[in-house]
């Protein structure tokens, strides 16, 4: 099992470590009871995860000694609101959680969202583990403490800051990920490639065939590498003040494709459009070379993500999207943008006509 910590200023937020190993599940007891940051535990999970993993996960920190509950509530994003949130909380209340207790997230970003917001708030902040069961969720959303619900008013609205006591990626819950999920996973692998580390893009450009058969050995090394960029993002940003913008890179597009598509359009196929228009809009207004630009369009394809907006979504409707979110974010259209491969920027005004002529050429 590797490990790399996490390291923060003291004053805002505790470090913690991610661990990452196959078949894992059996060491996470150890490691709890070793951090003795509860004397009683409760794993939140969803319907689905429960099936696959939650029994097991409380059969084994059961056998190593924790006090330990399990909490599930319906799978989806639909759920990722204040009612199952308050369901939750009530659940919690029932059975006699007090300060003294910690929270352990078992799924994807949805469970990992919700749960990190439900402990950021119980009793004024309660300790909580995130142990993600998801591609994106292992390399993503897990990490960085990003907390948040759904409001009928939009995705994310209400959340929090709220760092985990620790990270458990066991690649082990990979091998019945659907490829839907895997994918989305993939998108953000990709991007780290092409924000931050060329060594991790070459490595990705040259094993697109071990990608796609899901080779857990580069799997392990891939989860890794993604991890401790992320890792080293956090420790410089940790409340998006500046650096962390970077990691939206191709997410303004890919936001508003996916909700355009009433996000039939998963978020990783959005973003890895997202991807593609952004590095097109990178060379347009002439910081990217177009050699790097080609690079990153054959990575993206030949990991099997798109590059295609399709023809069904409307031009108008995503770049009405832009503008809202223009809006909200002081009237500047933040683009991240890239200067070179690894040399990422953000960028204040891409103009209507150039956002409007990339998505035209990537339909169809
Ligand atoms: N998913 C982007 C972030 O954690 O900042």
């Amino acid at each position: 099992m590797n490990k790399t910590k996490v390291n923060l200023d003291k004053k805002i937020s505790a470090s913690y470590e991610i661990f990452i190993g196959e078949d894992i599940l059996d060491r996470i007891g150890m490691i709890i009871t070793k951090n003795n940051c509860a004397s009683r535990y409760v794993i939140i999970t969803d319907s689905n995860v429960a099936i696959l993993h939650g029994e097991r996960l409380l059969t084994t920190l059961k056998e190593t000694g924790l006090k330990i509950d399990m909490i599930e509530f319906p799978a989806g994003e639909a759920s990722k609101n204040i009612d199952t949130t308050l369901d939750i909380i009530k659940k919690l209340i029932d059975i006699g959680i007090d300060r003294r207790s910690a929270l352990i997230a078992l799924g994807g970003g949805v469970v990992g969202d919700i749960v990190g917001f439900v402990a950021s708030t119980y009793m004024r902040g309660i300790p909580y583990y995130q142990i993600p069961t998801t591609l994106l969720a292992q390399v993503d959303s897990s990490i960085g403490g990003k907390t948040a619900i759904d409001l009928p008013e939009g995705k994310n609205l209400m959340g929090t800051f709220y760092q985990p006591k620790g990270v458990f990626i066991d690649l082990s819950f990979l091998k019945t990920l659907p490829s839907r999920e895997f994918n989305s996973g993939m998108a953000e692998i990709v991007k780290y490639g092409i924000i931050d580390d060329t060594e991790l893009f070459d490595l990705l450009e040259s094993k697109t065939k071990a990608i796609k058969d899901k080779d857990i050995t580069l799997l392990s090394t891939i989860i890794g590498k993604s991890c401790r960029i992320k890792k080293g993002i956090i420790e410089i940003d940790e409340k998006e003040t500046g650096l962390r913008r970077i990691l939206n890179f191709g997410h303004t597009i890919g936001h508003a494709i996916e909700a355009e598509s009433d996000y039939s359009i998963s978020h990783g196929d959005a973003v890895s459009i997202g991807m593609v228009a952004a590095t097109r809009i990178s060379q347009k207004l002439k910081y990217l070379p177009s050699e790097d630009r080609k690079r990153i369009e054959h990575l993206i394809k030949a990991t099997g993500l798109p590059c295609r907006i399709p023809i069904s979504i409307s031009t108008e409707g995503i770049l009405a999207r832009l503008k809202v979110d223009k809006k909200k974010e002081d009237d500047a259209n933040k683009f991240v943008l890239l200067k070179k491969l690894g040399m990422p920027f953000v960028n204040g005004g891409v103009p209507e006509e150039i956002a409007r002529e990339t998505i035209e050429e990537l339909k169809g």
